[in-house]
């Protein structure tokens, strides 16, 4: 996914007016506590703007005419507003916090929930690094312009405003001395704001680079490790990582440029203030606290200024990265459920020919690269019947859309004679058993993974008997911890073996009419194979059951066969009678099992 990062990366608008009317929809149940936000603001900005004020009033009135029991009262007053500022401060942090905080809980919340309902076919299509930035960065970049952008702002522009008002009020020609530096201030923010965004939207790509990389290589580690790669990988990593803090610097300096330039413009506006406004107090146009509270009204008007493009970053940031969440929570899912706890109702309500049905299926993962042409075939209740046919003729493919993880293109996949998308689709799941070809098994306890399936309305005896019919329990009880075991992530605590005992076990707790085994291809010790056959081949008996078979004891323990070949059922039959023929099959078995004579 090398283009991927750098299309994630493009920044626009700081606002957009429908994502803003989206997110305020998204945010209902946070409205409380944005307000509150909001309307704190304006006291902080009252507050700040009265203390110049008291400055002026305690020199003019009360130093220079060396009224102690005066400016004691202005000071108590001074120290007053500076209690009532922090503490305001205090409050309002903690509400845009929780806020951005509350936020951020909800949208995951969303996010993951959506997640959860969307079909396999989106899985393939979207890389697990990207759907992850979506939940974890995306997220905070939303959540941030809750705790420091969009609200923080408005707080800005009332400081300003009111900065503005009075300074004019006081003395409209000591203003516009401040106000001459203002263009000059905009066009050197606008600069660094500009280059500064630039250089951030490099690291941001970098990181994506670095991360992916990292991802990757620490999965495959083993590997590297194998071919004794470690100085190619590690080069690449100190490449990449190398890039990254090389853009991070820049990115500093373009950051520090425009803080230090805010600075120096303010400066430069405080000494024409004391040189031109020095001059007004001899002619006695101004007094000395009026000069005073001029500076400091000087500072309250830049800070703001300096604040807004660090702010115009956050919601930029966060326009981007809600314009990304939406368009992730546009993704309507291909598979949808009929309709809650509907279950297959044959009209006729006579017994199925078959428990599961092919009937001429056309099925691609793309386009029109059909995977499954025109395939037909019927499994009837009770029966065993087991699929083979050479790597990648679809035979996986077939397992996954009796569980309806895809659907069709063209025919129908029919299960106790009803097409699987009337079925309820946690009903048809439960029906349908299936154990992957590639096993998953979570972190957590070996109970926990096999109770999965059912809501954790299983009853232990339920695992138990699940756990014995698949040859599993012997080895759990074994385990120094036993059914609490923890499995690591990805099981790598437990042999191949096991984990394909406890895939079976896993299907088993739910007791499936029909049972769909997906074998692992990799050959497993001989003691294993021998546990794994005697599992199969009694939760096979007195059920429907449809197992891809890539073991010799697998097929001859099969009522029937079924060959696939490049999407289709071409053969089928019993073993012997598919041996004599002497066609795929004999061919298939001969390649893939040795000598005929078996
Ligand atoms: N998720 C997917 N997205 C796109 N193409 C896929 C996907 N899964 C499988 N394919 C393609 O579909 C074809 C059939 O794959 P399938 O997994 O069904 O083969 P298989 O018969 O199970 O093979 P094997 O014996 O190796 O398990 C292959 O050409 C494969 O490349
Ligand atoms: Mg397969």
């Amino acid at each position: 996914m090398p283009s991927e990062p750098e299309h994630d990366e493009i920044l626009g608008r700081a606002y957009d007016q429908r994502l803003v009317r989206r997110l305020w929809a998204a945010t209902r149940s946070q409205r409380g506590l944005i307000l509150a936000s909001a309307v704190l603001f304006p006291f902080i900005a009252g507050v700040e703007l009265v203390q110049p004020y008291l400055i002026k009033i305690a020199i003019d009135n009360h130093i220079l005419k060396a009224d102690w029991p005066g400016l004691s009262r202005i000071a108590l007053l001074f120290l007053l507003t500076l209690a009532a500022l922090y503490g305001l401060r205090a409050v309002q942090s903690y509400v845009t916090h929780v806020t951005g905080q509350r936020v951020m809980h909800d949208l995951r919340r969303m996010l993951f929930e959506h997640l959860q309902g969307l079909d396999a076919r989106f899985f393939d299509r979207n890389a697990v690094g990207r759907l992850m930035t979506r939940v974890l960065y995306d997220v905070e970049a939303v959540s941030e312009m809750f705790s420091s952008g969009l609200v923080a702002i408005l707080g800005d522009v009332v400081t300003l405003a009111g900065v503005i008002v009075i300074m004019l009020g006081m003395n409209w020609r000591l203003a516009l001395v401040t106000f001459s530096v203002v263009p000059v201030l905009f066009a050197v923010a606008a600069y660094f704001r500009i280059s500064a965004r630039d250089a951030y939207r490099v690291v941001r790509t970098r990181l994506a680079r670095l991360n992916a990389f990292l991802q990757e290589s620490l999965q495959g580690m083993v590997v590297t490790q194998a071919f004794a790669r470690e100085a190619q990988e590690f080069g690449k990593f100190q490449e990449l990582n190398a890039d990254h803090r090389r853009a991070l610097f820049r990115s500093t300096i373009y950051d520090a440029s425009l803080y230090a330039s805010v600075e120096a413009i303010g400066s430069a506006a405080v000494a024409l203030l004391l040189w031109y406004g020095g001059g007004q107090i001899w002619r006695g146009m101004l007094t000395f606290g009026g000069l005073v509270a001029f500076i400091e009204y000087t500072n309250r008007f830049f800070l703001p200024i300096r604040d807004l493009g660090a702010k115009y970053a956050v919601m930029q940031a966060a326009m981007a990265s809600s314009e990304r969440i939406f368009g992730l929570l546009d993704v309507e899912p291909a598979i949808r459920n009929p309709g809650a706890g509907r279950m297959p109702r044959r009209p006729d309500g006579a017994p199925p020919r078959a428990a599961v049905e092919f009937r001429d299926v056309w099925f691609a993962y793309a386009d029109e690269d059909w995977v499954l042409r025109d395939c037909s075939f019927t499994v009837a209740s009770g029966e065993r019947v087991a699929l083979v046919g050479a790597t990648g003729a679809g035979k996986t493919t077939i397992a996954r859309l009796l569980n309806r993880f895809y659907d069709v293109a063209k025919g129908q996949v029919l299960v106790e004679g009803v097409d699987v998308r009337e079925w309820d689709l946690k009903a048809l799941r439960r029906h349908v058993g299936l154990v992957q070809q590639d096993t998953v098994l979570f972190t957590g306890t070996i109970e926990a993974n096999l109770r999965l399936g059912l809501d954790g309305e299983a009853a232990r005896a339920d695992i138990e008997r699940a756990a014995e019919m698949a040859n599993a329990r012997r080895f759990i009880e074994a385990l120094p911890r036993g059914w609490a075991q923890e499995i690591s992530e990805r099981g790598a605590n437990l042999s191949q073996g096991q984990r394909q005992l406890l895939a079976i076990a896993r299907a088993l707790v739910y007791n499936p009419a029909v049972l769909v085994l997906d074998e692992a291809t990799s050959s497993v010790d001989p003691e294993s194979e021998a546990l794994i056959q005697e599992a199969m081949g009694r939760l096979m008996a007195g059920r429907t059951s449809l197992v891809v078979a890539h073991r010799l004891s697998t097929i001859q323990g099969a009522d029937r066969i079924l060959v696939v070949h490049r999407g289709r059922i071409r053969e089928d039959g019993r073993h012997g009678a598919l041996l004599q023929r002497g066609g795929l099959y004999a061919r298939l078995y001969e390649l893939q099992f040795g000598a005929r004579s078996a």
